[in-house]
């Protein structure tokens, strides 16, 4: 039986780029058949149509079928993977809790129309920014469904973290093991050199040049969607994709013998990470399920940063908690 993968935004940047990797296999494997699902808003509709055009046209053996839909009640019914991508973008004027607003209006019933019709085994990633906060909002608003199966994307942080490694020391991208992200997917994320290795050897060691890490590393991966923005005029979007493949790939596949990935999770109180917030930790999956991996090396220099992107979480949390949406 195939499985139906719902995804919100269809007719977007992300959108067009995620579609297509979908159905040829590679969200979940080369030998499982996926039910696409497209959720956008009515205006977007017609363009949503254009792309299941072309996702027919391209004859994918994979492909059970294509339905469209400007109602989340009908997008959820019966999703077993949940691709949370559309989102209210901040324009000119509008304020950080304006944006969290408005994106409440999206979230908190995609959240509620989950819990009513999605499939008991649905896994959600929220894509859509603020992911993280997106993703406490709808994870909140949907009630009966277990709070670990929500959430938010840090993969495109972690996969950015492991290139930008891999360019300083000479390194394959291959020969870069145990990245960890932490916290928030903005500027204050944290990628934890201490824990990476390279080639084995750990990565902050392979580096030896704090100031790099401290000045270069980390402010370079942290402001890369920016620095994507500058130069294309728009948001990452087939990186963005890759990322979303990569997060639910490992998510329903697996992780290998001694390997994690990083996914923002509903906090267990790991690391002092206050208990329910959706933060950024590495996990292992196995199973289908994922496990926040514990007892990691933090120094001091980790640590600080470490609570700096957690206090970024806690202030989106109180926000939208005063907004009466979680
Ligand atoms: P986009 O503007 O090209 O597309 C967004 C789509 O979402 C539009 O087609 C819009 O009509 C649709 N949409 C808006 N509200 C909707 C709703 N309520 N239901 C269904 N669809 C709705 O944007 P994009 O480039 O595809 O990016 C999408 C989001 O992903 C943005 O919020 C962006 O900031 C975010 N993003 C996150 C990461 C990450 O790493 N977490 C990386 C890149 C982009
Ligand atoms: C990214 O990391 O590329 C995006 O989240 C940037 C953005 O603001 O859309």
């Amino acid at each position: 039986m195939a499985t139906t993968v719902t995804v919100t935004g269809a007719a977007g940047q992300i959108g067009y780029a995620l579609l297509f990797r979908i159905a040829s296999g590679q969200l979940l494997g080369p030998d499982k058949p996926v039910h696409l699902k497209l959720l956008e808003i009515p205006q977007a509709v017609k363009a949503a149509e254009g792309t299941a055009l072309e996702l027919f046209d391209s004859a994918f053996p994979l492909l059970a079928g294509i339905d469209i839909y400007d109602d989340a009640k009908q997008a959820f019914e019966g999703a077993n993977i949940a691709l949370l991508v559309g989102a209210r973008p901040r324009t000119k004027g509008m304020e950080r809790a304006d944006l969290l607003e408005a994106n409440g209006g999206i979230f908190k019933p995609q959240g509620e129309a989950i819990a009513a019709g999605a499939a008991d085994d649905v896994k959600v990633l929220v894509v859509g920014n603020p992911a993280n906060t997106n993703a406490l909002i709808a994870a909140s608003n949907a009630d009966g469904v277990p709070k670990e199966r929500f959430t938010a994307m840090t993969r495109l942080d972690h996969n950015r973290a492991i290139a930008q490694l891999a360019h300083k020391t000479g390194a394959a991208v291959s020969d870069i093991t145990n990245m960890a992200i932490w916290g928030n997917h903005s500027p204050t994320m944290y990628p934890d050199l201490f824990n990476a290795k390279v080639k084995g050897e750990r990565a902050w060691d392979a580096v030896g040049d704090e100031n790099w890490v401290a000045n270069e590393y980390i402010p370079r991966v942290g402001k890369r969607g920016a620095e994507i923005i500058e130069a294309r005029g728009a948001s990452s979007a087939a990186s963005a994709a890759s990322a979303a493949i990569d997060h639910v790939h490992d998510w329903v596949n697996g992780t290998p013998e001694g390997e994690w990935v990083s996914m923002a999770v509903p906090s267990t109180g790991a690391y002092g990470v206050p208990e329910g917030i959706i933060s950024s930790f590495p996990v292992t999956v196995s199973g289908g399920e994922y496990t926040i991996v514990e007892g990691l090396d933090v120094p001091e220099f980790s640590q600080q940063r470490i609570d700096k992107t957690v206090a970024e979480l806690q202030e989106e949390r109180e926000a939208v908690s005063k907004l009466g949406l979680v």
